[in-house]
């Protein structure tokens, strides 16, 4: 395996000694707000679950992540990461977290594809006995063009639902040929992260960047899966009118009963002022339906990939593109309308100029979540195929009880003759 050259974030900066003071100062202020890694860091740091292992992240890069990457690093780990997403990492952070010893980032804001994949390859350089992914892209990778490290591999953990539908489809193609935790799909992560971090952030970016209302405004929301509901719920809570689009009959019924207007997005294409699409899946919005709407619409994506909006049919039917604001470009239509497309189509809430991704509190229970993961492929790797697998429901437990005691809420527990009950299937009428 041949030695990368690409540098580390530094090196792209032209002052990384400022950059790594406001970096830090980003990272201390959320860590205060994360009572969940703040626990596990002090555990990590004395026990060291994570010594001699080599952790390769392709992550978010940003004052939440940071605190993980540290709080693997300090239990023991040496940590390369890169962005998942080219315009999702701050800078100043990436410079602050490749100051730590263990520690090197190579996330850079916007790069252009060919860097963007050269960075992912300087962090497999670093011959990684685990990978933490968001979107799969490593796994990827080091499947295809680093084999050779398959079988010194533990294995991986997945934070977003996109990464996890990649990776199933891997595995029934027999190509996945290490284990794999679905993060993403604990109660701790998804119930949260996907629901309301999702929701509150888009629409927060949404409008900060816009400077506009949701009030009495038709809000489209693509997909009502787990993000969907969230952003549907908060845009409703901001007095929009909520129209929903999905394929899934079962969640198309589930958002009619919420109250939610259900059309299919040729009729919401000519209602809607502001779409959201949250799909994981490509060709939500196309030409048919810019063909019809408003003048001066918004078009967000707050699903991984920027595949969710089509808009190189967007960039065939207009006759000007603009910038509009910054992280807003108006698409104008022949016939003069303007379609203004919000973080170039990438996942709003992490990729548009002044966003800041989900709330910290959300952050922590996803990344509380992934630490508990890692440390177990640490200890118990050899319990697992190759394959992708659920996170042990006692781990995700044991996130929520460091929660709850953060938070100062007691709860109930079972009693012996309630579990017994529970477990029993002898008691009838
Ligand atoms: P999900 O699987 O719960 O929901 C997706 C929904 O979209 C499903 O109900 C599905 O039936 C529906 N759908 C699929 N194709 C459609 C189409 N053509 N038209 C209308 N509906 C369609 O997935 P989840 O957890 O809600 O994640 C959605 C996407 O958001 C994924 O790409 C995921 O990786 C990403 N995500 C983004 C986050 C962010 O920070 N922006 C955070 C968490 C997840």
């Amino acid at each position: 395996m041949s030695e990368s050259t690409y540098p580390p974030v530094t090196e792209h900066l032209s002052d990384p000694e400022t950059a790594r003071e406001e970096g830090r100062r980003k990272m201390d202020w959320a860590l205060q707000h994360m009572p969940i890694l703040n626990a596990l860091r002090e555990e990590f740091e004395t026990e060291q679950p994570l010594a001699g292992e080599t952790i390769a992240m392709a992550m978010h890069v940003e004052a939440k992540t940071a605190n993980l990457v540290e709080l693997l690093a300090d239990g023991g780990a040496e940590v390369a990461i890169t962005g998942c997403n080219p315009l999702s990492t701050h800078d100043d952070v990436s410079a602050a977290l490749n100051e730590h010893e263990s520690i090197t980032s190579y996330a850079v804001r916007g790069v252009g594809d060919e860097e963007y994949y050269d960075a992912m390859h300087a962090v497999v350089s670093h011959r990684p006995t685990i990978t933490v992914d968001d979107g799969m892209d490593m796994v990827k990778l080091v499947h295809e063009e680093y084999p050779e490290l398959i079988d010194s591999i533990l294995g991986g953990a997945e934070e977003t639902t996109t990464g996890v539908h990649r990776l199933r489809a891997m595995d029934a193609d027999g190509e996945l040929h290490y284990p794999v935790f679905a993060v993403n799909d604990t109660p701790m992560k998804r119930l949260f992260d996907n629901v309301h971090g999702t929701g509150e952030s888009s629409l927060a970016t949404i409008a900060m960047t816009t400077n506009l209302s949701f009030a009495g405004k038709n809000v489209v929301v693509g997909g009502f899966g787990y993000c969907g509901k969230g952003v549907a719920k908060k845009a409703a809570g901001q007095n929009a009118n909520v129209i929903v689009c999905e394929v899934d009959p079962r969640k198309a019924l589930e958002a009619h009963m919420e109250g939610y207007e259900v059309l299919p997005m040729t009729e919401a294409a000519a209602k809607g002022d502001v779409f959201v699409t949250t799909t994981g899946n490509r060709d939500v919005i196309t030409r048919e339906h810019f063909e019809v709407m408003n003048d001066g619409v918004l078009l967000a994506n707050a699903g991984h990939f920027d595949v969710e909006i089509n808009l190189e049919e967007l960039d065939d039917l207009a006759v000007d593109r603009f910038e509009a604001r910054d992280g807003v470009e108006g698409y104008e239509m022949p016939d003069g309308r303007v379609l203004n497309v919000l973080a170039e189509g990438r996942l709003v809430n992490l990729a548009a100029p002044i966003a800041l991704g989900h709330p910290v509190e959300v952050m922590d229970q996803s990344f509380g979540v992934q630490a508990v993961a890692v440390r177990d492929l640490a200890e118990n790797a050899d319990a697992y195929d190759p394959g992708v697998h659920d996170v042990p429901d006692d781990l995700d437990r044991e996130v929520a009880e460091i929660k709850l005691a953060a938070e100062g809420v007691d709860h109930d527990s079972l009693s012996e003759a309630q579990r017994e009950y529970m477990g029993s299937w002898e008691h009838g009428t």
